[in-house]
């Protein structure tokens, strides 16, 4: 008779209106990807997410958050994430751009990023954006009630560890659902059966950064905002890729599909 009301999963309601804002979240990511060119801005990607999310009776759910400015979160290069859009940041040909769309719709919340690149890329780019994508990937396929957030992060670590590069570990996924970030903390590295475990019918991102050279990264205050973004130490590449997920009984569904 005992149930806890702590981690009580959604209800069938709240998961549809989870899987209403993730397809819109999914959709304008692919809608930004498209104005992905060289000579465009970064400001510009920001404007057209902005309308083109209002055109879907959503919010942009990166603006005012914590003070951040703009309404995507688009990072070029050595940027590993949170990099905030700018008129006067023009995409050149060889850049990586991972444009981050957050969504909010009904009190719900879809989260969803891709790295993109801009005409010809270096291989080492082309690799270590392979491998985000990869991690993410392997991570996803851990997710499964019952299992913990350790899984996870110790699948993607191992993918991207074998193809020679370096998970960021200090900044990761996270709880989503009625709020944009919440419990759980989802690492990109980890040990088998540790960490928190993955309530059904609860939803969270998973996230990977994938950096060149080291996982460690440079800090940088955004002004008036509690939130930082962040570049590698050196200025060498990193890649990330993120869905959300509903943890189902038996595994998971990739809520943000593209
Ligand atoms: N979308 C980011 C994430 O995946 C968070 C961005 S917070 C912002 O968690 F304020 F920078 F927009
Ligand atoms: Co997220
Ligand atoms: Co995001």
């Amino acid at each position: 008779m005992q149930r806890k009301r702590k981690n009580l999963g959604m209800t069938l309601a709240q998961i549809k209106k989870m899987e209403t804002v993730c397809q819109l979240a999914a959709q304008t990511l692919q809608y930004a990807a498209k104005l992905v060119a060289p000579g465009v801005t970064t400001g510009h990607i920001n404007d057209a997410v902005h309308e083109y999310t209002l055109s879907l009776d959503a919010q942009s759910a990166p603006l005012n958050y914590h003070g951040f400015p703009k309404s995507v979160c688009t990072s070029v290069n050595d940027v590993v994430c949170h990099g905030v859009p700018r008129d006067d940041e023009v995409l050149m040909p060889g850049d990586a751009i991972n444009i981050d769309v957050t969504l909010k719709k009904a009190g719900f919340f879809g989260d969803t990023s891709a790295t993109f690149f801009v005409g010809e890329v270096t291989d080492n780019v082309k690799k270590v954006t392979e491998a985000a994508k990869k991690g993410m990937m392997a991570g996803i396929e851990q997710v499964k009630a019952g299992n913990r957030t350790g899984d996870i992060g110790y699948a993607t670590n191992k993918v991207v560890t074998n193809l020679g590069f370096y998970t960021v570990k200090a900044i990761g996924g996270h709880g989503i659902g009625d709020q944009f970030h919440k419990d759980p903390f989802v690492p990109a590295a980890g040990r088998p059966k540790s960490g928190e475990i993955l309530r059904e019918n609860t939803c969270i991102t998973v996230e990977p950064m994938v950096n060149e050279t080291s996982e460690d990264f440079i800090e940088f205050q955004i002004p008036d905002s509690s939130i930082c973004y962040y570049k590698t130490i050196d200025g060498t590449a990193t890649a990330q890729f993120e869905h959300t997920i509903l943890i189902t009984k038996n595994g998971y569904e990739i809520l943000t599909a593209w």
